[in-house]
């Protein structure tokens, strides 16, 4: 592998120290923005300091850029087959997630097409999607079970899954989202035995459930929380989306990895959570395109959560790919500075992952997954809809170059 040199940057971003597994937003403002450059060499990152006039390095020109760590999507649903644009339509014309879903659309929508799509048809548009994903700066993704709705459905979905992350350039990992409508002809808990006795069947690293009136409730996460802990699978939980049914706590005393969306999170739920080793993961795509309210990002912030930001990638509330995107959209709307979304899309979301040791942040010695900004950092949420990703490393490979951009790789 051919040493890479990246060279004469304005900015860039790395963290307070080395080590860390997370940054608690409160300390988001630490996070080192310097001028610089980047050196990788057999996938690693070794160093910051422009590499010596040698025979066989690489040297791509980096001025004007910033340049940040691959980016990391902690939540999204790919695999799934099929978009829903017709319920979008409906729901801009006001009819809310819930009715749609009593009616017979929403997951079970998407449960219906996967079900009808042959494998191949399924990964050809995950990997159109992944390549998307690349484009716009996402190295690592995470991807779920959820649209099976059966217990071959749902070992079907994760065999995907993993096929899919055999295919891609990015980094993977898969969650068994074995809880996420209540399957037809079931009834909720018939169906948590079933989990139950799928999880072993299993290697998903991490067990999600989707707690909603349409969907499960908070005994069936307290079930989750058992059945996770005694598989050795992480927690996570897609909670207080559309109402507030109270289930931080819950979650947080099952010791969940994190709880994702808590737009209607109560306000007596913030600061345990806040100050939990559980990262909250807001998804301000779904809010915006799903009628959700606004998460609390900045008292979460501010009270030192481990913050997340994700774009929930799916056929429902959120068919969005982009994670520059979903930074302008959480700066807005929850206030947020760059450094925070920057951390929340980075070493945050890795830890949610478990994969903080190896990358999401540009240390030396971890996994060369580093981004090219077109732009300072401050034009990432600023220049709305612009895709700023100039060119993408994947260790230590350059995996993505954008037509324009091609002078900064020699030949
Ligand atoms: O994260 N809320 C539950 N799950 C997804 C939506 C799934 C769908 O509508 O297809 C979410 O928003
Ligand atoms: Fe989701």
């Amino acid at each position: 592998m051919t040493p890479l040199s990246i060279e004469g940057a304005a900015q860039v971003v790395r963290p307070p120290e080395d080590g860390l597994p997370y940054l608690r937003l409160d300390r988001a403002a630490q996070l080192r923005v310097e001028p610089g450059d980047v050196v990788a060499d057999g996938g690693r990152i070794v160093g910051f300091e422009a590499a010596a006039a040698g025979v066989g390095v690489r040297r791509i020109d980096a001025s004007g850029c910033a340049i940040v760590p691959g980016f990391v999507d902690a939540h999204t649903h790919l695999p799934f087959a099929g978009w829903r644009a017709d319920e979008y339509a409906m729901k801009v014309a006001g009819r809310p997630y819930e009715e749609i879903a009593r009616a017979g659309g929403g997951i079970a929508a998407s449960a219906r097409a996967f079900a009808d799509a042959g494998d191949e048809e399924v990964l050809e548009q995950a990997e159109l999607l992944a390549a998307e994903m690349l484009a716009h700066g996402t190295t690592t993704f995470e991807g779920k079970s959820g649209y099976g709705l059966s217990e071959a459905g749902e070992l079907r979905a994760l065999a995907l899954a993993a096929e899919l992350g055999e295919r891609v350039v990015q980094t993977t990992t898969s969650t068994a989202l074995l809880a996420h409508a209540v399957p037809p002809g079931r009834d909720a808990d018939g169906w948590m035995d079933a989990v139950e006795a799928l999880v072993p069947q299993t290697v998903a690293t991490a067990l999600d459930i989707y707690v909603e009136s349409v969907a499960f409730g908070l005994e069936h996460l307290e079930r989750m929380g058992a059945i996770a802990a005694a598989n050795g699978r992480d927690l996570r939980a897609h909670v207080e989306q559309f109402s507030t049914m109270r289930s931080v706590p819950v979650a947080l005393a099952a010791g969940a990895r994190s709880v994702d969306h808590l737009a209607c999170l109560h306000p007596d739920d913030l600061a345990p959570l806040a100050a939990a080793e559980c990262a909250a993961v807001l998804l301000p795509a779904a809010e915006l395109l799903g009628d959700e309210r606004v998460a609390p990002g900045r008292a979460l912030a501010d009270a030192g959560a481990i913050g997340v930001l994700a774009t929930d990638a799916n056929p429902g509330t959120s068919p969005v790919v982009s994670l520059p995107l979903i930074v302008g959209l959480a700066v807005r709307r929850y206030r947020w500075t760059v450094r925070e979304a920057l951390a929340a899309i980075t070493l945050n979301a890795a830890w949610v992952l478990r994969l903080d040791g190896e990358l999401g942040s540009l240390e030396v010695g971890k996994r060369a997954d580093v981004v090219l900004l077109d732009a300072p950092i401050e034009h990432v949420p600023y220049r709305l809809g612009h895709n700023p990703v100039a060119l993408v490393v994947a260790g230590g490979e350059v995996v993505h170059v954008r037509p324009d951009q091609a002078w900064r790789v020699p030949a």
